[in-house]
């Protein structure tokens, strides 16, 4: 099924790498042959053959069970230009067994009664942004939110996760933020399998390798300061990193290499997705204005003119939530997931064959006529409390048992951060930025969203 390749040889590569080197969304690439060709399609690249369906049923299917495991995508996550980089963390770990039993073991850090406890890192972090945004709110001068909404959220996954004051938004130019955005671009070079090889790039590669060795000395010595508390018998947090130790505490021959995994799995899973939504969320709440006086009289309804959101305000700002599932139908700040498939399998009446990689995207989905009425429209009403929920096309968290841990913790920490940012400031698009969506593995803001702010003035 699909579209004829470009060369028997090089299989789709030089149209895929064509989109990337003009910075395009390779999926909306795909969403054009789904169009023409169907909703199963087959991708060669240079050595793989992937497997593309839009199909709410081999989403359900394959998402549900632990029955496909996660493709070898992830094995290049775990080591990243040849350095470990997230490991057999709990985002990478391909094997049920052992990624069962991280499961189990970090759940506790995302139950309610701890989540709970977070709102007043969340509102202490989203206050000192609010600061921020103040001294620049005078109407003139160009604030980059992408930038800003990044460091908030880079501040709060170190404190509430791991017990560390980065403070980025004080201060970017401090090695760890510095280390983490040199990693993230280098997973824009992990796209294009080509540039790895280019004599030019092995200058920026050493970077990359050098950021994540930083990363995960920082993080050895985190964990080096988090057990000696513990030992000492201090009161510590049940936060991210004690469960990760308690769960080490119970393995006989537990690789101590295995709790850095995790200490760089949940910066890069719990920081970079968030900010991206949040700057997706302004940008459409910039170019909407009705939605933005429909949400901002919302926020005035529930908070008022407090400071601080309590967690019970979180339930009561339905519209809020509604703008913010609608972000992530149109930017699903993950696009997608990959599975294994191991034995052949027929969907919609084409036959896979084993082995194969199989692409669920929710981005593609999220854009199709067939699923969503004028689906480039951004419209929360689809969200609505009586609206009928999307039934498997909808997935910007996955779904089943490797979906995401910290969707709850994402979404308190998200409208945390746009209520009080829609309680103070009317913000307004800069003009002659593009709109476009630059995919780095996550999907962020190509201009990152560069307004200008002014404080409320019914404030
Ligand atoms: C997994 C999305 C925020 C931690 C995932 C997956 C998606 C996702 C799609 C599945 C990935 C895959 O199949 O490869 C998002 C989005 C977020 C967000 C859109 C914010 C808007 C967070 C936060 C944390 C987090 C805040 C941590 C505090 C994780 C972890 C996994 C994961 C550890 C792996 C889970 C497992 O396999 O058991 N996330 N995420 N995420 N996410 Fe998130």
């Amino acid at each position: 099924p699909g579209p004829p390749r470009d060369s028997f040889l090089f299989g789709h590569s030089p149209t895929i790498l064509k989109l990337m080197k003009e910075n395009k969304v390779i999926y909306d690439k795909f969403l054009d042959w789904v169009k023409q060709y169907g909703p199963v399609i087959r991708i060669n690249g240079l050595h793989h053959v992937m497997i593309l369906s839009v199909s709410p049923e081999t989403v359900k299917e394959c998402l549900m069970s632990t029955k496909y495991k996660k493709d070898i995508f992830y094995e290049q996550m775990s080591n990243l230009f040849g350095v470990r980089f997230m490991g057999n963390g709990l985002l990478t770990d391909r094997d049920y067994v052992p990624w069962h039993k991280q499961r189990r073991i970090m759940d506790p850090a995302f139950s309610k009664t701890y989540l709970i406890g977070l709102m007043g890192p969340f509102n202490e972090n989203a206050e000192h942004l609010m600061e921020k945004l103040s001294d620049k709110a005078d109407g003139k001068q160009q604030v980059r939110m992408h930038d800003m909404m990044s460091r908030v959220t880079l501040d709060i996954i170190a404190k509430v996760a791991f017990g560390m004051e980065i403070n980025s938004l004080e201060d970017e130019e401090t090695p760890f933020p510095r280390a983490i955005s040199a990693v993230m671009s280098g997973l824009v070079e992990l796209r294009n399998p080509l540039k790895r090889y280019l004599p030019g790039n092995n200058k920026r590669i050493q970077n990359i390798r050098e950021s994540i060795g930083l990363l995960r000395d920082t993080g050895r010595e985190c964990i080096k300061r988090r057990q000696k508390a513990i030992d000492d018998g201090e009161d510590v947090p049940g936060d991210i990193l004690t469960q990760i130790l308690k769960g080490a505490a119970l393995e006989e021959d537990c690789d101590p290499e295995n709790l850095v995994d995790n200490f760089i799995t949940f910066f890069i899973a719990g920081q970079e997705t968030t900010s991206n939504q949040l700057s997706f969320a302004i940008l459409e709440l910039a170019r909407n204005p009705q939605i933005l006086e429909k949400v901002q009289a919302e926020v005035e309804d529930v908070i008022g003119s407090r400071r601080d959101l309590e967690y019970e305000d979180l339930g009561k700002l339905k519209y809020l939530s509604q703008v913010l599932k609608e972000t992530l139908r149109l930017y699903p700040t993950v696009p997608g997931t990959i599975r294994s498939i191991d034995e052949d399998m027929v969907i919609e009446g084409v036959k896979i064959p084993a082995p194969s990689s199989l692409v669920l995207n929710s981005y593609i989905m999220g854009r199709m006529e067939e699923y969503y009425e004028d689906p480039y429209t951004f419209n929360p009403e689809r969200f609505a409390p009586d609206a009928p929920k999307p039934y498997f096309t909808y997935f910007p968290f996955s779904l089943g048992p490797r979906s995401c841990i910290g969707r709850v913790f994402a979404q308190m920490e998200a409208k945390v951060v746009m209520a009080k940012l829609l309680q103070r400031f009317d913000f307004t698009l800069v003009e002659g930025q593009s709109f476009k969506i630059l995919d780095t593995g996550t999907l962020r803001p190509l201009d990152g969203v560069i307004c200008t702010l002014r404080p409320r003035t019914s404030m």
